[in-house]
């Protein structure tokens, strides 16, 4: 038996974690193990395939990053080839990918990604190719499973940052406003802004209007509380429809979101009158070493997704449905994805400690 290993999609800690522990997995069967190298790339010749041996997984589990290199721009359905005046045509070329994997031996693969990533793997099933799927990114939103690895360490790093916000924003009697990620999906946002006691989340699933935002502020100021902490999910739609936008994509990415913050702390200085600061945490959130719960998490899903490959479940993604890991088909996965509930129960107990989703008044 001979499997590859690829990881695509913005990288999320606990990568590592997951390829240790599919290749000690699946090494201790007795089966080769390759690596594609950044996402697709290796597989179509355009970057290296390498041996995972386990030497080379060897002391990886805290590191953040993947060692195989990853891609948001890997799509081999629509991959973006350079032309000649500069500009990108993007074509098909999964066709050289089955070729490429049947010529390298390769009976199976693990595509560890999120729902871009789950995506492509289940189009390549389609046309014949043996993928199992384990869920990455570090927005926690894909169906299927409680959670993705990453979301912990993520949510772990904005709760630092939101306690240091805290005893500045207080010495000052400031406002903070402090972007986290998440894409359309408001999760980091909801699980950081919580434990971190925030007073006011903002996330994408949840409308919300600057006048409740600031009646908020204005409420906690009368109480003698003169600063606020106000977490806003980087896909958090402003009254006025608009979503924030930081810089231009490259030919193959998703657009790019971020820069609420600015615009909403801007507003909350105009109508209260307080001084407020933003507070971008970008890419801080993917970096770092992972969690002891992603470690865990991570390992899990590699162990398990051998087992899947072992099983022949081609076409599923390992998931975590506590407390145990099962394999979900992809298909099922990619129907609807997963976003934050506005009445689940972390909602409803942060609104009855008194934080504001800036959709109803104090
Ligand atoms: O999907 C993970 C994520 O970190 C999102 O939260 C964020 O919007 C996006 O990736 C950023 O991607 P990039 O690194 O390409 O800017």
């Amino acid at each position: 038996m001979r499997i590859a290993i690829s990881t695509g999609g913005g990288d999320a800690p606990g990568l590592n974690a997951v390829i240790r522990a599919a290749v000690l997995s699946a090494r201790s069967r007795g089966w080769d193990v390759l690596g594609s190298k950044r996402g697709f790339a290796g597989l179509l010749g355009d970057d290296e395939i390498i041996p995972l041996t386990t030497d080379s997984v060897r002391g990886i589990m805290a590191h953040g990053g993947t060692i195989l290199r990853t891609t948001n721009r890997g799509s081999p359905f629509a991959y973006p080839v350079l032309q000649p005046d500069g500009s990108y045509k993007e074509i098909d070329r999964s066709d050289e990918i089955i070729e490429n994997a049947r010529n390298l031996g390769i009976d199976a693969l693990i595509s560890i990604g999120g729902d871009g990533s789950l995506s492509i793997a289940q189009q390549l099933v389609r046309k014949g190719m043996r993928i199992v799927g384990v869920p990455k990114t570090i927005d926690n939103d894909v169906a299927g499973t409680v959670m993705t690895f990453g979301f912990d360490t993520a949510v772990n790093t904005a709760i630092e940052a939101i306690d240091k916000l805290h005893t500045t924003a207080e010495s000052h009697d400031r406002v903070m406003v402090l972007e986290v990620m998440g894409r359309d999906a408001g999760f980091i946002a909801l699980y950081a802004g919580v434990a971190g006691t925030a007073d006011v989340i903002l996330v994408p699933e949840i409308p919300w209007s600057m006048d409740l935002v600031c009646e908020k502020i204005r409420s906690r100021d009368a109480a003698g509380r003169r600063f606020s902490i106000v977490v806003v999910a980087e896909g958090a739609t402003l009254p006025n429809g608009e979503v924030g936008i930081i810089g231009e994509s490259l030919p193959g990415q998703l657009r790019r979101v971020g820069g609420v913050a600015e615009t909403i702390a801007r507003e909350i200085q105009v109508r209260t009158g307080k001084e407020t600061r933003s507070m971008v945490l970008g890419h801080l959130q993917r970096g770092g070493s992972p969690t002891g719960y992603d470690r865990l998490l991570s390992t899990r899903f590699g162990g398990a997704a051998v087992e899947a490959v072992e099983a022949g479940k081609w076409g599923h993604m390992v998931a975590l449905q506590s407390p145990h890991i099962v394999t979900v088909p992809i298909d099922e996965v990619l129907r609807e994805p997963k976003r934050v509930e506005p009445d689940h129960d972390i909602v409803r107990t942060a609104r009855a400690v008194g934080i504001s989703f800036g959709d109803r008044g104090v």
